[in-house]
């Protein structure tokens, strides 16, 4: 028998949005409701494969606890609130698909890359 461990395998993608489901950046589950959007959403703007692809994963906290949902987009460095659906739509037609940022919907850029 073999101990070698088997390695995970991941799909190529163009950018990973890491939305934050934790309890205390929004307090009525609206960050997993947004969660739940995305495999449809991308899906119709032609981001769920290919060269676009964007990768999404939850996370449990990025301890800046306000104003959620919060997402953020690597590797642009880009950090989200506010994030309804609305806003969630015009992230995904405006930054996702075009590669502008949503400027009124940024609290954060980074990390600064020193040879950026
Ligand atoms: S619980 Fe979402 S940022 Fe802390």
């Amino acid at each position: 028998m073999s101990n070698e461990l088997e390695k995970p395998k991941m799909m190529d993608y163009k950018r990973h949005m890491l939305v934050c489901v934790g309890p205390r950046c929004t307090h009525e589950g609206e960050s997993e409701e947004l969660f739940g959007m995305l495999a449809e959403k991308f899906k119709a703007a032609g981001i769920d494969n290919g060269e676009m692809r964007v990768k999404r994963t939850r996370t449990s906290c990025f301890a800046t606890c306000k104003s959620g949902p919060i997402i953020c987009i690597q590797p642009d460095g880009i950090w989200y609130y506010n994030v309804t659906e609305k806003n969630l739509d015009r992230i995904i037609q405006q930054h996702l698909v075009v590669g502008v940022p949503v400027e009124d919907l940024i609290y954060h850029r980074g990390p600064v890359c020193a040879n950026a």
